[in-house]
């Protein structure tokens, strides 16, 4: 007969060749650099989805002990996670994708190959508009086996927390509709899914249609529809936690962005935005100027917008640069994001997937540190804390990222002898075993490390 209350759940993962526990809260500048290697021996003890020790194996041992003891637990509510000759760090968090849609578009990359550019195919009324069209049509079951699929790809490769977009709404129901979908799918589990609304993804082809010709009026009258219609019915729902805006030169301008995200954040929601992904467009300067969570992607922003940053970031509210380094690499584009110029400019860093069907088909947070590895001139530490520590301050959520008595117990075994091979063995399969809310989500397989 199992002794104690047999609702706690205790894990203890020992063993480890590297815990990287990335302590100590967002890095920027030079600590951008810092993993926060512990000691060799070290161990981490979590109870009921939190981590309460990391340590010498024996302290944390006696911790888990005396824990047990006082939530009136036996020892056999211990599970065990033997780490040998791996490496282990907090579970990833991707703070940008556009998990739930419908469809693909991979004829896109041959219009694209043959010279035509994403704007242009988006103006023509394929691109997102195409996405919207397939997404409006498909019932909820399709949209959330799809986000599940997706999800379990991520969770695979190590990804435990993914904030998820709306945008292939573009009306008020439709919005809503992906909206409550992200939040369904995060009360399943276990990969918590943190909800965005960008209903400003791109103006649909209904008010397209309606101001002819006239693309201004148009944008006008949908960016009039977000602010009046669509905000107000999801912050009444309670159902997003920040606001996006696809704000880009020939979309949605600084000042259309501007008004839509001064109006969410009145409404109580986080600002975060697309900001000059393809051309310099004042995206990097509102991010600044609105003390915005993050500015994402940043392909081509302007020398002020960097600086911008640079400047906010020695503030008590820095934005985080989320670089996108697969997004350029997708399109063909040649520029890369400035990331070694962010770094030394002290702002601070985080990668995401930015998962979607039209510019990042592509759902591994390794592979992306891969491609911040081998494009942007990241080192491995560099994108670790980017897709930790950072990605989570991204999110505004002080409760992960990190390994670190109190935080949720999301962490990754990894079948390499170091975090610097996490990115090196390109698209490997290197997860050998995912925690996620303190319970094995995904036990890889059990060969001991074998790098
Ligand atoms: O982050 N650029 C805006 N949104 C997405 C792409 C969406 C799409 O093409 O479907 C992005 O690149
Ligand atoms: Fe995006």
């Amino acid at each position: 007969m199992p002794s104690g209350n047999p609702r706690r759940h205790g894990l203890l993962v020992t063993g480890a060749a590297e815990v990287v526990t990335l302590a100590g809260g967002l890095r920027r500048g030079a600590g951008q650099a810092d993993p926060a290697i512990a000691p060799p021996g070290t161990a981490v003890a979590c109870l009921d989805g939190r981590i309460v020790a990391v340590g010498p194996e024996a302290d944390v041992v006696d911790a888990l002990s005396a824990a047990l003891v006082a939530a009136g637990a036996g020892p056999d509510a211990v599970e065990r996670l033997d780490a040998a000759g791996a490496t282990v760090t907090p579970g990833l968090v991707d703070p940008h994708t556009h998990l739930l849609f419908a469809g693909s578009r991979e004829g896109e990359v041959a219009l694209r190959a043959r010279g035509a550019t994403y704007l242009e195919i988006l103006a023509a009324g394929g691109g997102i508009l195409s996405t919207v069209a397939a997404t409006r049509a498909a019932p909820d079951a399709a949209l959330l086996a799809h986000g599940r699929r997706w999800l379990r790809e991520m969770l695979r490769t190590g990804t435990t927390t993914v904030e998820a977009k709306s945008g292939y709404g573009l009306d008020t129901a439709t919005e809503l509709r992906l909206l409550a979908l992200a939040g369904r799918l995060a009360a399943e589990g276990p990969v918590d899914v943190i909800p965005t609304f960008l209903g400003a993804h791109a103006v649909p082809a209904e008010t397209r249609a309606a101001h002819p010709a006239d693309p201004a009026a148009a944008t006008e009258a949908y960016v009039a529809a977000v602010i009046g219609e669509q905000l107000p019915a999801v912050a009444a729902q309670g159902i997003a936690r920040s606001c996006d805006v696809f704000c880009e030169r020939g979309v949605f301008s600084a000042d259309q962005a501007r008004r839509i995200l001064l109006a969410a954040r009145a409404l109580g929601l986080e600002v975060r935005l697309h900001a000059d992904e393809l051309a310099p467009s004042g995206g990097a300067e509102l991010a600044a100027e609105l003390g915005a969570r993050s500015a994402d992607h940043l392909g081509a922003p302007s020398a002020e917008g960097i600086a911008a940053l640079a400047r906010a970031a020695g503030t008590s509210r820095p934005v985080v640069a989320v670089l996108l380094p697969t997004v350029a690499r997708f399109l063909g584009l040649a520029a890369t994001e400035p990331a070694r110029e962010l770094i030394e400019a002290g702002v601070p860093v985080a990668l995401g997937t930015d998962f979607n069907p039209g510019t990042s088909p592509l759902a591994s947070l390794p592979l992306v540190m891969t491609a911040a590895v081998l494009a942007l001139g990241l080192d491995p530490a560099e994108a670790l804390v980017a897709t930790t520590v950072n990605a989570a301050a991204a999110l505004g959520l002080g409760d992960r990222g990190a390994l670190e008595p109190g935080l949720r117990a999301d962490l990754v075994v990894w079948d390499v002898s170091t975090h610097a091979q996490i990115p090196y063995w390109a698209g490997a399969d290197l997860a050998r075993a995912v925690v996620a809310g303190g319970r094995i989500v995904r036990a890889g397989w059990d060969s001991p490390a074998g790098a």
